[in-house]
């Protein structure tokens, strides 16, 4: 089924990612917030795909070439240019642009009802089918190594005015095998703002982090430390902050999402290890993406702005804004923040010094079983354990990417869903929520939209 999808998603992505090329040279729309903030003001499909505004103008070149990169389809190796093509042979996609469509969210799949393209990430035991840490559903020269299909199963619940509503809860299963590995499903997140999120000084992310909850406000938020052999690492990337810095998370898309090796990662999906004397020079010194091409996806991402929020003043905007502070969702949800020092960061220097709304502490917090995924086998963190997603971009998702797929497995259609998920840390928060008058609720979802 994913397959079939990411065919279709691919061709109309490649359409669409030629139209974003030429949009991000159009003039700048006139920006309606100050100046501190780094924000682009666009409402249209390109939204996600703009360049920091405050970005010197080599940096801004760097950004366009790396957009080259990024919407790239890869071809399997021998089929292109010896040594720049190498997709698979395990692969999930050919292009970042497929899955991180218009530097959005995965988008919908054109099965009978539209779900999100999703990535199942693989607990140790599936080793035991011959699989790595990511099931891939396309392969060359080879079988792929499952399909997945999902079921639904509907949750009714109550708001205490009385209105009903509705959950989705998606059920998977890989086809064909009796032996269920356990899965955890992740949706492609949205790419804006990645490189400021990158810029956030290690200190002030722990400054928030309270594992005992010694404030006993019900909410602890942990740090999840990667150690390596460059030393210990805060983890910033992915739903569960499974990566230190997007070199890293760069590096394993590559590898795990399409099976192509890099400097930093010699081996990727489905390659067999090459014993030692087999090895020629060309392949110690030459992994299937360039040192240059890397580099250029590394700037493209680090410049990606964050969308300037829109009607601020309303006020019911302003209503759910306050709401958004009084029930709790701020606490993870963190408003705002400043980015480290130039000499601090990895990136450009529009990157430093930063004043930014993330809407995100970038801890882990434990949000529940109803959240938890299946997985006991990424070491470190829990089942029901999450980064704070940051919500920037978020009221723009609809435009640029045809639908709302909320929470890491996209399982929630609206703002609605995606908060009644909330649980274990944020069961207050959702206990609040619940309590609103409606019009309260709309209020907070407006806030939300703007965002
Ligand atoms: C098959 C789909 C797929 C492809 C292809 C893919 N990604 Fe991703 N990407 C994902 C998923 C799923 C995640 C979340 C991973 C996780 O939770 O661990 C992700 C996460 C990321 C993140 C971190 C985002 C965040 O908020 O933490 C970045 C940056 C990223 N991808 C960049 C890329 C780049 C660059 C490429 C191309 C080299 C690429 N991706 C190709 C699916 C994909
Ligand atoms: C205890 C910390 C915490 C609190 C409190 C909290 N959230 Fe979240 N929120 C998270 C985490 C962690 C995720 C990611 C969960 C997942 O993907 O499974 C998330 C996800 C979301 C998402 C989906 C984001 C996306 O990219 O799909 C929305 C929307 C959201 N929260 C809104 C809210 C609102 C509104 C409130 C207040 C009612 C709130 N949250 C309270 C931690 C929190």
């Amino acid at each position: 089924m994913i397959a079939r999808h990411s065919s279709i998603c691919c061709g109309f992505a490649a359409v669409l990612a030629l139209g974003a090329l030429a949009g991000s040279a159009d003039p700048i729309d006139s920006p309606p917030q100050g100046p501190s903030l780094p924000t682009v003001w666009d409402t249209s499909h390109n939204a996600f795909g703009r360049v920091l505004p405050n970005a010197k103008p080599t940096d801004a070149e760097r950004m366009h070439d790396g957009k080259r990169v990024f919407v790239r389809t890869w071809r399997p190796a021998g089929e292109g240019p010896a040594l720049v093509d190498g997709l698979g042979p395990l692969f999930n996609a050919e292009s970042c642009v497929s899955c991180h469509f218009k530097d959005g969210r995965g988008g919908p799949r054109a099965t009978p009802q539209p779900t999100p393209l999703l990535v199942f990430r693989l607990d140790p035991g599936a080793e035991a089918h011959g699989w790595g840490e990511q099931l891939q559903d396309r392969a060359v020269g080879q079988a792929p190594e499952g399909r997945i299909t999902i079921n639904q199963r509907m949750i009714l619940g109550q708001y205490a005015d009385g209105t009903g509503f509705q959950l989705r809860e998606p059920v998977y299963r890989v086809l064909g095998t009796k032996n269920q590995p356990r899965l955890s499903p992740r949706v492609p997140p949205t790419l804006v703002g990645i490189g400021l999120l990158e810029s956030i000084a290690e200190a002030t992310i722990t400054s928030w982090a309270d594992p005992e909850d010694r404030d006993g406000d019900g909410i602890s938020g942990r740090a999840r430390w990667l150690t390596s052999d460059t030393g210990r690492r805060l983890g910033r990337f992915g739903w569960k902050a499974s990566q230190p810095s997007l070199d890293r998370q760069v590096a394993a898309a590559l590898a795990e999402d399409m099976g192509i090796t890099s400097i930093h990662r010699p081996g990727a999906a489905g390659e067999t290890e090459i014993a030692e004397t087999e090895i020629t020079e060309t392949e110690i010194t030459e992994p299937e993406i360039t040192a240059a091409d890397f580099a250029l996806l590394i700037d493209y991402l680090r410049l990606l702005a964050p969308p300037a929020r829109r009607q601020g003043t309303e006020t019911t905007v302003v209503q759910g804004e306050r709401l958004f502070e009084s029930i709790g969702c701020a606490a993870c949800h963190r408003p705002r923040l400043i980015t480290a020092a130039a000499n601090k960061i990895a990136g450009p220097a529009a990157l430093a010094e930063q004043t930014i709304e993330p809407y995100t502490d970038l801890l882990l917090h434990d949000l529940g079983e109803g959240l938890a995924d299946d997985n006991i086998g990424e070491a470190g963190v829990e089942t029901g354990e999450w980064r704070t997603a940051p919500l920037w971009g978020l009221g723009l998702m609809q435009t640029v990417n045809g639908g709302l797929y909320l929470l890491h497995d996209g399982r929630a259609r609206s703002f609605e869903e995606a908060i009644l998920w909330h649980g274990g840390e944020a069961q207050s928060a959702r206990q609040h929520f619940l309590q609103l008058e409606e019009d309260e609720r709309t209020a907070l979802i407006a806030f939300l939209e703007t965002l």
